[in-house]
């Protein structure tokens, strides 16, 4: 069937007050460097992004040496060259994969229901949802169609997808002993992806939240303020 199903797993980032994982985000790291990027790209992220706060929060020098694995190509020499800190990781290698810098913001998990939007209030867009989702919602089934192998995903629109199951479960080994079984794997890489899409969200929800502290105390003082104004008349 083509009903498309999302789960909706619960992010650490979700809500006002939600904050990314840095833990988790160096997790999906390791499965987007080990896994992911045989075929995708991530080209709008800068190698240097991975020491923000807020985001994977790696020391300097551990940044520094993860570009180093990594190489670029430089039009001043015009040849390739070892990645510094500076540099943005690479475009897809495979032409048919898309780029996976913006993919968490460009797919939404959650619609409706009948048009209306509300899942997404309450739920969020559901972008992080529908990258896990795609990861654990393959059936097995494949079909053959023109040359090009499809698989029956229950997450992805038209239940088909071109991209074989790229995790199974224990495709990686993580450094702070968290589960890869494939359930946590797929949330940690969508998590990843999130960062990716957004980096400064944490930024963005203090600033959201100093806003609406300082309209709900200017609200009060206005309402104060009018009622002193009207008393004589009232
Ligand atoms: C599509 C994620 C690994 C090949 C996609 C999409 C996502 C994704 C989110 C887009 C679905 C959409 O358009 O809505 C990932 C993640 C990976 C991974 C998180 C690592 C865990 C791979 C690998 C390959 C690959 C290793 C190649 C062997 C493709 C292709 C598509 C695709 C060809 C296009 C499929 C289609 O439009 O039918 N991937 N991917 N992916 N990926 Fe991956």
């Amino acid at each position: 069937s083509s009903e498309q199903h999302i789960e909706d797993f619960s992010f650490s980032f979700e809500g006002p007050f939600g904050k990314f994982d840095e833990n988790q985000l160096q997790r999906g790291l390791k499965v987007y460097t080990e896994v992911c990027s045989a075929c995708h790209g991530l080209k709008y992220v800068a190698y240097r992004n991975l020491g923000d706060e807020g985001g994977p929060h790696l020391p300097a020098d551990q940044v520094k040496a993860f570009a180093a694995q990594f190489e670029t190509f430089d039009p001043a020499i015009d040849d390739f060259r070892t990645s510094t800190p500076a540099d943005k990781f690479g475009a897809s290698n495979l032409e048919s994969a898309p780029d996976l810098s913006l993919m968490a913001k460009a797919r939404a998990g959650f619609s409706g229901p009948a048009g209306l939007g509300l899942n997404q209030l309450f739920k969020g867009m559901g972008g992080a949802e529908y990258i896990a989702s795609i990861l654990t919602g393959y059936t097995g089934k494949e079909k053959e169609e023109a040359g090009t192998v499809f698989y029956e995903n229950t997450a992805f629109p038209g239940g088909w997808i071109a991209m074989a199951p790229p995790l199974v479960g224990e495709d990686v080994d993580f450094d702070d002993g968290h589960s890869n079984d494939l359930h946590h794997m797929s949330e940690d890489t969508a998590a990843f992806l999130m960062w990716a899409a957004e980096p400064k969200m944490m930024a963005r929800k203090e600033a959201g939240l100093k806003g609406v502290i300082i309209l709900i105390l200017l609200s009060a003082l206005l309402y104060m303020t009018n009622k002193r104004i009207w008393k004589p008349v009232k």
